[in-house]
C-alpha cells in the first residue's frame, strides 16, 4: 500500500518525521532532554572504549560515517571505519577495550554479519543498530540498537537512513557523557536539536513541487557531482549514490576540499554540481570550493539554509533551502533534499524507481 503515493519510496520519503520521531522517542527522554540508554552494559563499554569501530554497507556505512564525526568531536572516542566486505579481510587492528559498531537495516547483510562475527572473535563488545530486531545481526550482537522506521520496501534506502542516524545521535550523546566529555546544558541543547528535526522536515518537503522541477533538470546530465564538507561530507556520499541507483545516472561524491586535487577536471557546463552547505562552522571554506566550480562554468544546485543561501551570491544556479536548525541536526535534514532530488531524477528519467535494475533489497551473498 503507497498510501497515495506514486512508489513506496515517495511514501518512504514521506514517513521520515513520524518514523524519526519514533526512533528519538526510544533514545530521548523529551521532558528531560537527555538520552535514555536502556542498556546499562553500554555506557560502561563506551566510557571505557578504547576506540570503536564502525562498519556497514552502502546507505549504512554513510549513516555510520556521520557517526564517525560525531563520535569524535562529541565524544572525543578514536573511530575507525570501512565498508564492511573491506573491514573484514584487511586483519583490521583490534583494540583491548575495543567497541564495534555495525549498522543495518535488514540484519541480514552478509559482510556486515561476517565483520560483526570477527570483531566478535576478537573480543569486541559488537553492538549493532538494525531495523528488523529479529535478524540475524540483531541476535548476534552483544547489544542491538533498534531503529524504528518500520519495513522499508524501496529498494534504495531513506527513511532506514535517518533512523539510523536517529540512533547513532543518541548514542554518541551518551558515550560523551559517559566519557565526560558532554555537560547537562549541552546535552539538552542537542537532544531539543534532535527533537525539532522532524517538524524542520514536514516543513522541506511542502516545497517538493521545486524538488520535482529541478529533478526534472538533474535527469538531463550525464554526470553529476556532489560535494559536501565534515559532517556533510557522508550527505554528498549518499546523494550520489541515491542518483546513481534510481536514476542511472552517473554520479561521485566528493570531500568538497578534494575537488581542486583532481575532479574539478570534469567540470563543464553540463554537469550539474550539488552542494552540501548549511551556514556552519564550515560553509565559507565550503563556499569556496563552491566558486572555484562556478568561475570554471560549473552549474552549481546549493542546497542550503537561508543565511547560507543569501550569502553565497547570484552566481549560483539554482538553489535548495532547508528550514534552519543547529548544525548538530544537519546530516538528518539534508537526507531529505538529497533522497527527493534524486526520486524526481529518475520520476523523470522514468525508470523503475523501487525496483531499480540488477539491484536487491538485502545482500545475504557476499
Ligand atoms: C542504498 C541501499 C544499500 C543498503 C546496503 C546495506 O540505497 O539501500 O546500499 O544500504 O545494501 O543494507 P542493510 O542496511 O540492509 O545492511
Amino acid at each position: 500500500d503507497k498510501a497515495g503515493h506514486r512508489h513506496y519510496m515517495a511514501k518512504e520519503i514521506h514517513e521520515q518525521p513520524e518514523v524519526i520521531a519514533h526512533t528519538l522517542a526510544h533514545y530521548l527522554d523529551p521532558d528531560a532532554r537527555t538520552v535514555r540508554l536502556n542498556e546499562p552494559r553500554l555506557a560502561k563499554a563506551l566510557a571505557e572504549a578504547m576506540r570503536l569501530t564502525i562498519s556497514a554497507c552502502g546507505t549504512a556505512y554513510y549513516a555510520g560515517l556521520v557517526g564517525k564525526y560525531w563520535f569524535e568531536q562529541l565524544a572525543r572516542l578514536p573511530v575507525e571505519i570501512d565498508v564492511a566486505s573491506e573491514l573484514r579481510y584487511r586483519q583490521p587492528v583490534y583494540p583491548e577495550n575495543g567497541v564495534a559498531l555495525y549498522i543495518s537495516q535488514s540484519g541480514e547483510t552478509a559482510d556486515t554479519l561476517a565483520a560483526l562475527r570477527d570483531a566478535k572473535a576478537h573480543g569486541q563488545v559488537t553492538i549493532a543498530i538494525v531495523n528488523v530486531p529479529e535478524s540475524t545481526i540483531a541476535r548476534e550482537a552483544d547489544i542491538a540498537l533498534p531503529t524504528f522506521a518500520g519495513p522499508e520496501i524501496g529498494v534504495a534506502s531513506t527513511k532506514a537512513f535517518t533512523c539510523q542516524l536517529s540512533a547513532l545521535a543518541p548514542l554518541a550523546i551518551a558515550a560523551a557523557r559517559a566519557r565526560g566529555h558532554m555537560d547537562l546544558a549541552t546535552e539538552n541543547k542537542l537532544c531539543s536539536a534532535l527533537l525539532g528535526a522532524p517538524r524542520h522536515i514536514v516543513e522541506f518537503l511542502k516545497q517538493e513541487s521545486r524538488i520535482e522541477h529541478l529533478g526534472g533538470e538533474v535527469a538531463k546530465a550525464r554526470d553529476v557531482l556532489y560535494l559536501g564538507r565534515g559532517v556533510n561530507y557522508p550527505l554528498a556520499l549518499e546523494g550520489a549514490l541515491k542518483l546513481k541507483e534510481i536514476s542511472y545516472i552517473h554520479a561521485e561524491g566528493y570531500a568538497a576540499g578534494e575537488m581542486k586535487h583532481g575532479p574539478i577536471a570534469l567540470i563543464d557546463e553540463k554537469v550539474p554540481v550539488i552542494v552540501i552547505a548549511p551556514h556552519d562552522a564550515l560553509y565559507e571554506k565550503t563556499v569556496s570550493n563552491m566558486q572555484e566550480v562556478m568561475a570554471r562554468g560549473g552549474k552549481v544546485i546549493l542546497i542550503s539554509d537561508k543565511a547560507g543561501i543569501a550569502a553565497a551570491g547570484a552566481q549560483v544556479w539554482q538553489t535548495v533551502e532547508v528550514p534552519e536548525a543547529d548544525p548538530f541536526i544537519s546530516p538528518l535534514l539534508y537526507a531529505v533534499p538529497v533522497q527527493t532530488l534524486a526520486y524526481y531524477a529518475a520520476v523523470a528519467k522514468g525508470t523503475d524507481v523501487d525496483q531499480p535494475r540488477n539491484l536487491a533489497k538485502s545482500v545475504t551473498v557476499e
